[in-house]
């Protein structure tokens, strides 16, 4: 198949065919989604959370999303690859996200990369379009905002807050986004957002109206278990599977079970009588 381009995302919306999406943060992770046909991978600073052992994302750097960024597209050959860019990353100024934005795109080789507001980043959004490189929206929850938001909760359910995500999406899209995330969010707000714009949406707890789904690898997996949001469907318990693996790895070494002759190398009796 060949590569995914954001052509092909606008094509999605129009045949309103669902755009699939999941995060990777590794080489080995990142083959098994391409593998699969996953339309584009999300290498998300939810690898603060997941990966990085951190209680946010807002410790995350640019140097930690281009080095899983660089092993991500090592692995991915269809897929279309979109990097998170970190908290204080593009909020500073439009010449400094323009940097950082730059330098994730060059040394990473992904196709595009992600930012989380609306109005406040609007110039940003502007000037990267300009520049060349596909952006990424992301609404609602936005957790780079966390302390702001004052937890993670559904967002846009009050008349004035909904309004603001919808003209928030509207801005985002005339700066020309290419694909907006929308997480925690009424499936109805969605459905309204969805419709209101051109751009495709892609919904994470946002309902089954989006016009593509994302979920972070991990949660799906059930790799992650420190923290499960209700829009998660565990689709594998892959944390269970492991650590059973992992305590029955110890109890064969312990009972001098592992390894065994087919794990074993040999070498001639001759060669060894001739050792001293
Ligand atoms: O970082 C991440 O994984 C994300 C997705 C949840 C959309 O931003
Ligand atoms: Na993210």
């Amino acid at each position: 198949m060949a590569k995914i381009t954001v052509a092909t995302l606008k094509e999605r919306k129009q045949r309103k065919t669902p755009i699939t999406m999941l995060t990777s943060y590794d080489y080995a992770m990142a083959r098994m989604v391409d593998n699969a046909g996953i339309d584009m991978i999300l290498v998300g600073d939810s690898l603060g959370n997941v990966v990085l052992g951190y209680e946010s994302t807002i410790p995350v750097t640019v140097d930690d999303m281009i080095h899983h960024a660089k092993a991500v597209c090592r692995g991915v050959n269809q897929a279309m690859v979109v990097v998170d860019m970190p908290f204080m990353s593009y909020q500073i100024s439009v010449v400094d996200a323009l940097r950082n934005a730059g330098r994730i795109m060059k040394e990473s080789g992904a196709q595009a990369v992600k930012v989380e507001g609306g109005k406040e980043i609007i110039e940003v959004v502007r000037a990267m379009v300009d520049a060349g490189i596909p952006v990424v929206g992301h609404l609602g929850l936005t957790p780079q905002s966390i302390h702001q938001l004052g937890g993670f909760k559904v967002q846009g359910k009050d008349m004035e807050t909904a309004q603001k995500m919808i003209d928030d999406a509207k801005l985002l899209a005339d700066a020309g986004v290419c694909a907006l995330v929308l997480e925690c969010v009424p499936e109805k707000l969605a459905q309204k957002i969805t419709d209101t714009i051109h751009v495709p949406t892609i919904g994470i707890g946002a309902g089954n109206v989006c016009d593509g789904q994302v979920l972070v690898v991990n949660d799906m997996l059930g790799m992650y278990s420190d923290f499960t949001p209700k829009f998660v469907k565990k689709f594998a318990d892959l944390s269970k599977l492991m650590q059973e693996a992992i305590e029955e790895y110890k109890q064969e070494v312990i009972n001098r079970e592992f390894p065994a002759k087919e794990h074993t190398f040999t070498m001639s009796d001759e060669v060894l009588e001739k050792l001293y």
